[in-house]
């Protein structure tokens, strides 16, 4: 099992949201990838580990609430229907800064005035005010980051929270604990060249040192598996209709991807038949 969960104003745009930009499918993130054939949910544990959070959060009108790469803005949605008192997402891909303001356009249209924002930054250097939120939240994001990085992204989340504030997390985890260190290795090395970004993810005691080491306390985590792509979790966390339109666009997508292959296999045979013609004529 490689799946876990650790708890641990917008601007109206029109645009399409176009994540990984112009990378070809076969080489984007697969994060990005699920998007664009339509998914939302860009998280290990779906819907379910995220409800989980939040219901541990007890977010209410006196927090002032950090979200570090909101991705599509899935869980904004949820943050702000709870109603905090404010809500800065920081997110450094600028598709994904367009769909978190739609997001927060759409959530604060006609509700009571929430103070609410994108930041476009690393998540390492959030540019927000010290002591500034109650509530700091990062869902798959923390696991794609080089060890340096990730420590500098989790001493930037105790630089923002107040005393007593809360750090909520939903990343991968390796289990079991005594993993041979050869087969964790390997199974970063093939889940990287898989998803195309590098991950490094620890096991959850190595999670527990990593957050020890900025100062905070492990309250509470839960373990799930990772099961992002099951039909019972798709069709929990994007329902029916999103599921079908996902898995038609993926269907398009392969079928594409081989009649290229196919196209780029017949040019190849035709050239080299062509090239063996000239020399032996
Ligand atoms: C797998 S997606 C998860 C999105 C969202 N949290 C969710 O769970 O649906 C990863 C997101 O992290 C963002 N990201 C990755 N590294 C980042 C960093 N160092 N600073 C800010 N955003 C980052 C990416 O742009 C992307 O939106």
């Amino acid at each position: 099992m490689i799946g876990d969960e650790l708890t641990a104003g917008g601007t109206t745009t029109a645009t399409r949201v176009s994540p990984g930009g112009n990378l070809s499918v076969d080489r984007m993130p697969a994060h990005w990838l699920m998007a664009r054939l339509g998914k939302r949910v860009l998280r290990p544990g779906g819907r379910e580990a995220t409800r989980w959070l939040l219901d541990r959060a007890r977010i209410d009108g006196t927090d002032d609430v950090i979200e570090l790469a909101p991705g599509l803005g899935a869980t904004a949605r949820e943050l702000l229907a709870r109603g905090p008192r404010s809500y800065v997402a920081v997110e450094r891909d600028a598709a994904a800064v367009s769909a978190t303001e739609q997001v927060i356009e759409e959530m604060i249209a006609g509700a009571r005035a929430v103070e609410a924002r994108v930041v476009k930054a690393d998540a390492s250097r959030t540019g927000v005010a010290d002591e500034s939120a109650s509530v700091v939240i990062g869902e798959a994001m923390l696991s794609m980051q080089p060890p340096r990085h990730k420590q500098a992204i989790i001493h930037e989340a105790a630089r923002v929270l107040r005393p007593g504030g809360r750090y909520l997390l939903h990343e991968l985890a390796v289990v079991p604990e005594d993993i041979a260190p050869s087969l964790h290795a390997q199974l970063e090395k093939d889940l990287s060249a898989s998803i195309h970004v590098g991950v490094r993810i620890g096991t959850p005691s190595q999670w527990r040192e990593w957050l020890e080491a900025e100062g905070f306390a492990l309250e509470e985590v839960h373990l799930l598996p990772m099961r992002l792509l099951e039909v019972d979790r798709l069709l929990q966390d994007e329902g029916l209709a999103r599921t079908a339109r996902f898995a038609w666009n993926e269907a398009r997508t392969v079928a594409a991807m081989t009649f290229r292959a196919a196209l780029w296999c017949a040019l190849a045979a035709w050239g080299y038949r062509l090239i063996r013609r000239d020399r032996y004529a």
